[in-house]
């Protein structure tokens, strides 16, 4: 296991660009990054996030940051260019969250999933090898694992993915490793498995499942399960995810070159709990910490989810020290406190 890196000392006064920083994930590490004393820009276009996740840290009323802080709100596409430029300039380090992230809006609109996920990506390393970045951390996905029965999913298996925002999400890690290779610039690779926590948005036809089940239990409603409620997840809590990035982006100090350390040449690791929770198992132990008695409904499956999935987290472990903290059960108390703070 590789020493544990000084979070601290790292990220003080290090500039930082946190593409989605505006979403469920990037807002949670942006805050982290900020805590911990980085100068960080955030570059989202808010069609999927929203500047109240970042309410604590922008200039108004709720704001709890000195604007001499030196925190910075882009709102703009990555595929914009001379915004994209504008944000990467004198940065060291990206974490790139920015995507459309949901499996069957990709299979609807699989155009826009290819321009923002693929296009974007590669327009983000371009300016990145442009600009002097040194390391981009990838926020990548289990889908690309699809519905292989092997469990746990170990990333050296066969990817297979079932949708297009799974394979867009493969290609990501592919140019990740390609521009190791090709332009000397550090990169890795980060599969997140079902991440819920604060702020993960209950409002969409597509939410996450936590958030949906939360949004439905705290109206006092059944909450819908797509197909029989056997399909498991490896649920893990948004901190957690939080600090595989913080190490992701630290380890070995930004200046070791790629082609010593395979890890920063696209380098893929599971960050995930390491164990599985099904759906009605799930939806269960919520209504339990709600009080409240709501079986689920039950709904015809939806095509390109996946039925199990399940990390070995051994990779990231060795690689990175990283190291899930926080129980399901504890996360989604959390989380179930928080969705309770916004209705009140
Ligand atoms: N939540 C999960 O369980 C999970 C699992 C695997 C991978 N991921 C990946 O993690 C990342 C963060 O996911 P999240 O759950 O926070 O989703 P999210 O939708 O809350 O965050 C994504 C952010 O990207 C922004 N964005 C989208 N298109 C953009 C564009 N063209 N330019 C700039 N910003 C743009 C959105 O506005 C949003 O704020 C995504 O890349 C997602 O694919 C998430």
């Amino acid at each position: 296991m590789p020493a544990r890196p000084d979070l601290a000392a790292h990220y003080r006064d290090l500039p930082v660009l946190v593409t989605g920083g505006a979403g469920f994930i990037g807002s949670h590490l942006t805050r982290a990054l900020v805590a911990l004393g980085a100068r960080v820009t955030v570059i989202d276009d808010l069609s999927g996030g929203s500047e109240e996740n970042l309410s604590d840290l922008l200039p108004g009323a709720g704001s709890t940051i000195a604007p001499s802080h030196g925190f910075r709100f882009v709102r703009a596409s990555i595929l914009d260019c001379d915004a994209l430029e504008q944000c990467c300039r004198g940065v060291a380090l990206v974490f790139h969250e920015a995507a459309l992230a949901s499996v069957p809006a990709s299979i609807e609109q699989p155009r826009r999933y290819l321009d923002v996920n693929v296009t974007g990506t590669q327009q983000l390393l371009e300016t990145a090898v442009r600009c002097g970045v040194r390391r981009v951390v990838f926020a990548s996905s289990s889908s690309v694992y699809g519905d292989q029965p092997v469990l746990p999913k170990v990333e050296n298996q066969m990817p297979d993915p079932l949708s297009p925002y799974a394979q867009e999400k493969l290609t990501g890690e592919h140019l990740m490793r390609v521009w190791a290779l090709c332009y000397g610039l550090g990169t890795v690779c980060l599969r997140y498995f079902n991440i819920f926590g604060p702020g993960q948005r209950a409002d969409s036809a597509y939410a996450a499942v936590v958030a949906a089940f939360a949004s439905a239990l705290l109206k006092g409603r059944r909450p819908s399960i797509f197909g029989d409620g056997s399909a498991s997840r490896d649920f893990t809590f948004v901190d957690d995810v939080v600090q595989a990035n913080l190490l992701a982006g630290s380890i070995h100090g930004l200046d070791a070159p790629p082609a010593q350390e395979p890890m920063l040449a696209g380098g893929v690791m599971n960050i995930a709990r390491g164990d599985r929770v099904t759906v009605l198992e799930l939806a269960r132990l919520m209504a339990e910490i709600v009080g409240i008695d709501a079986p689920p409904e039950f709904k015809p499956p939806r095509f390109g989810d996946v039925l199990h999935s399940q990390a070995d987290i051994s990779r990231a472990r060795k690689w990175l020290g990283y190291e899930p903290h926080t129980s399901v059960r504890d996360g989604l108390k959390a989380t179930l406190d928080w969705y309770r703070s916004i209705r009140d």
